[in-house]
């Protein structure tokens, strides 16, 4: 886990916290809902929902074009979001914040986008625990350009291995594609550190935020990254609707991603002109009230403080990995040095979907499979795994209820 600040260690009241996600208080197969499948996507606060109902109730129209009172409301609303993404993620100008549809649009916008980049025998490196949304995108443009797909070796303990991304790491390449935190070990990889490598080597260099940034507020410009990509729907916002920080001049140089409207300057049969940034990546009407959603989220979490928020989880895990370190026949995959609360695990003789059933049936929600992650699954020699997925407003009662239901179908399969 990450280093907590002592001083933050006051802790949120977390049974008041849960409060503000409705969803949470509900029965589930006649048991109070456990919610562990946070890593596939969170749930939302009031405060998102209520944002998101205020302006479909009082400023809906489309935005950036004019003319009436309600469509200024609206592309206030939605371009005072995108300013508020610009300032979670310290981006230097909100010409650096172009909307997604999510994680993997924002990808494929950026495979796309540095195709033109790319030669017969450039590289492009990614690691054995990416996601299937930051491989399969480079395959694509793999096969389109002439490069060649290159991987970081990775650790038992699901760590990247470093002396495999020197010996990767080159003059041919051009693209560094890496996770900051990995969907299903939980790994925190060193970005900082990989970013720095790959610029000197004269890569691109794409982050993939998607499981980071609900735990973690990731600065940009100390990262000194040229793309980093996260979604909403994992963030406690709506789904729908994603990010994609792009460095100016890099957002400059690459193509559109899709035609239409929005994204245009000059039209006519014979030639059309981009806009501006950020709008030539936007094309057709955006997820207005998602981008609204998003921006409470955000304000949501700053309310109740990154510090407090990385206590609580912090707090969760000691108690996860005690449960875990008692448990007879469990074997973790991931135990890296730095995590966030992801706990994917196996038992003997239990096979991973069966695990899943059988905690839904007793009220507890974890997801399981191969997590689009199948290379990983291959690299730890396992068909899927299961995985508890932890966030801020999860209980310690919840932990002990996890582990008990597990104990319970361990004893049903052993007789
Ligand atoms: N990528 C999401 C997960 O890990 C869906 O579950």
């Amino acid at each position: 886990m990450t280093q907590v600040a002592p001083e933050a260690v006051t802790g949120l009241d977390v049974e008041q916290v849960r409060q503000d996600f409705p969803i949470l208080s509900q029965t589930v197969n006649g048991n109070p809902l456990v919610y562990l499948d946070n890593a596939a996507s969170a749930q939302k606060p009031r405060a998102v929902l209520d944002a998101m109902t205020r302006y479909y109730e009082t400023s809906h129209a489309n935005v950036h074009r004019g003319a009436h009172t309600l469509g200024d409301r609206a592309t206030a609303a939605f371009e005072g979001a995108r300013e508020t993404v610009r300032r979670f993620i310290n981006a230097a100008s909100t010409r650096e914040v172009i909307w997604t549809r999510g994680t993997t649009e924002a990808i494929n916008v950026v495979a796309n986008g540095l195709a033109p980049e790319l030669k017969p025998g450039d590289e492009i490196l990614v690691s054995h625990m990416e996601h299937h949304a930051n491989i399969v995108p480079w395959q694509m443009i793999a096969e389109r350009t002439g490069a060649v797909l290159k991987v970081i070796a990775i650790n038992d303990a699901g760590e990247l291995d470093l002396d495999s991304f020197e010996q990767q790491l080159g003059e041919r390449t051009r693209v560094l594609a890496v996770g900051h935190v990995s969907n299903v070990l939980g790994t925190i990889n060193p970005i900082k550190n990989l970013i720095s490598r790959a610029k000197a080597a004269g890569a691109f260099t794409l982050i993939d935020g998607a499981q980071a940034t609900p735990h973690m507020q990731p600065d940009v410009q100390d990262l000194d990254c040229d793309f980093y990509v996260f979604s909403s729907h994992k963030l406690f916002g709506p789904t729908g609707i994603g990010v994609l920080y792009g460095r100016e001049q890099l957002l400059e140089r690459m193509p559109p991603f899709q035609g239409g409207g929005e994204m245009i300057e000059q039209v006519t049969f014979e030639k059309t002109t981009w806009n501006q940034l950020p709008y030539k990546f936007e094309a057709g009407t955006p997820a207005i009230a998602e981008a609204i959603g998003l921006a409470a989220a955000i304000d949501y979490l700053d309310a109740l403080g990154r510090p407090a928020i990385a206590a609580a989880e912090e707090k969760l895990w000691q108690s996860v990995m005690q449960h875990a370190a008692d448990f007879p026949g469990l074997r973790l995959i991931g135990t890296a040095r730095d995590k966030v609360p992801v706990l994917s695990f196996a038992i003997d003789g239990l096979h991973p979907s069966d695990i899943g059933t059988l905690l839904d049936q007793q009220g507890i929600a974890i997801r399981t499979g191969h997590h689009c992650a199948m290379p990983l699954m291959e690299r730890f020699q396992v068909p899927g795994t299961a995985r508890a997925s932890f966030a801020f407003y999860n209980t310690l009662d919840e932990v002990d209820r996890l582990f008990a239901a597990l104990q319970k179908i361990q004893r049903l399969f052993a007789n």
